[in-house]
């Protein structure tokens, strides 16, 4: 090992996001362009934990832009919560002369970036990092979106214009349902791209019995629009507790209470997408995000930055103590790691600025295309 060349690593943690690839890629090619030896840590922090790195060089990189994934693997690991564990993944990092390590993932990834970057706990023994936001679910703060979203929402979309044409067909109902834990960005959006008439999401904090009101409204307004087709689209984020099937039944026996005959005149069914909607190759867009947002980090880990993350967009005002826009790319941020991470905790709760405008500009949306 040539101790003067300089060396830096990349992981991929979390649940998985279509550009992930794009982004590893970006990370490499840019990293030889500076000179800099790549290394790739395989299945996220637990691989980190194993010493399961290899180096990444172009051919390594060559053609993965279009794949959905990660070429790295990834893992869900709870290992860095102790601290022997975050001990040892600074301890295999050093012993590979590594200086820095590039982290794509979503808020569990970023959190353990921080934790094992922490210079109280490690000193000058503290990793440096600099972490790039994949999440399909966009329920990370400070940043417009994450990488995986838009292929997320195409995927979603192509799916429902399919469930459109059936239920128009037969005049039935679906409820769709879709990932996004507990954030309902990829509902709202989705809702409003496939001309849905109802859009549920936790973040709107409805009962179970407002949830099979607002359903039952919206079908009962389709009834008496003398549309020709009786299609309504549902589409409910996973994070909505009340079960599709159970949603569904409640909603058949309410429209019977109301009028058995009008009840009669449309059916009700269900699908859940789950995991399709993370598989896939990445869309256009995430392939750029992917690259310019590894690109933005990258330059800032090589420039001896720590514990931030890059950003596009932030769509609230980022005060300069927790972040600046990026001298590489105008449309990119770097912003404080541990206050995206504080944002991304209160988005559920629909306490942050970043909750409080995607609800009012859906709310404003919602009220004009979803009936
Ligand atoms: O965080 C991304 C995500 O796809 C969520 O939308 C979903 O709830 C979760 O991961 C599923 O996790 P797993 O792939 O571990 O089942």
């Amino acid at each position: 090992m040539n101790k003067s060349t300089r060396r830096i690593a990349v992981l991929t943690s979390g649940g998985d996001a279509p550009g992930m690839n794009a982004a590893i890629r970006a990370v490499t090619l840019i990293g030889i362009s500076q000179g800099v030896e790549v290394y790739g840590v395989e299945r996220g922090y637990r691989g980190l934990l194993e010493g399961a790195l290899s180096p990444l060089g172009a051919a390594d990189v060559a053609g993965i832009i279009r794949e959905g994934g990660t070429i790295l693997g990834s893992a869900r690991s709870k290992e860095f919560h102790a601290r022997e564990a975050r001990e040892r993944a600074r301890k295999v990092l050093a012993a590979r002369g590594v200086e820095g390590l590039v982290v794509i993932g979503g808020n569990g990834s970023l959190t353990g970036a921080l934790a094992i970057s922490d210079p109280e706990e490690a000193g000058d023994q503290a990793v440096r990092v600099v972490g790039i936001p994949a999440s399909i679910d966009n329920d990370i703060g400070l940043t417009g979106l994450a990488i995986g979203v838009d292929t997320a929402m195409n995927t979603i979309v192509e799916a429902c214009d399919k469930i459109a044409d059936t239920a128009t067909a037969h005049d039935r109902m679906f409820i769709v349902e879709v990932m996004g834990r507990d954030c309902g960005y990829l509902a709202m959006t989705a809702a409003i791209a496939s001309g849905a008439e109802v859009a549920l999401f936790p973040e709107a904090g409805m009962s179970e019995g407002e949830i099979v009101d607002s359903v039952v409204h919206a079908v009962r307004q389709v009834l008496a629009s003398g549309r020709r087709h009786l299609r309504v689209l549902c589409i409910k984020a996973e994070g909505v507790h009340l079960g599709a099937d159970q949603l569904r039944e409640r909603v058949d026996a309410r429209l019977c209470e109301l009028d058995m005959n009008q009840a009669s005149l449309i059916e009700t069914r269900v699908t859940v997408l789950g995991h399709v909607v993370r598989g896939g190759r990445p869309s256009a867009f995430d392939r750029l995000l992917g690259s310019r947002l590894a690109n933005v980090a990258v330059r800032a880990l090589l420039a001896g930055q720590t514990r931030k993350m890059a950003a596009w967009m932030p769509p609230i005002e980022i005060p300069a103590d927790i972040g600046m826009r990026s001298e590489a790319d105008p449309y990119c941020w770097l912003v404080d790691m541990s206050a995206a991470i504080a944002e991304t905790e209160g988005l559920p709760a629909g306490e942050t600025p970043l909750a409080r405008w995607r609800a009012g500009v859906f709310n404003q949306l919602e009220e004009v295309f979803l009936p």
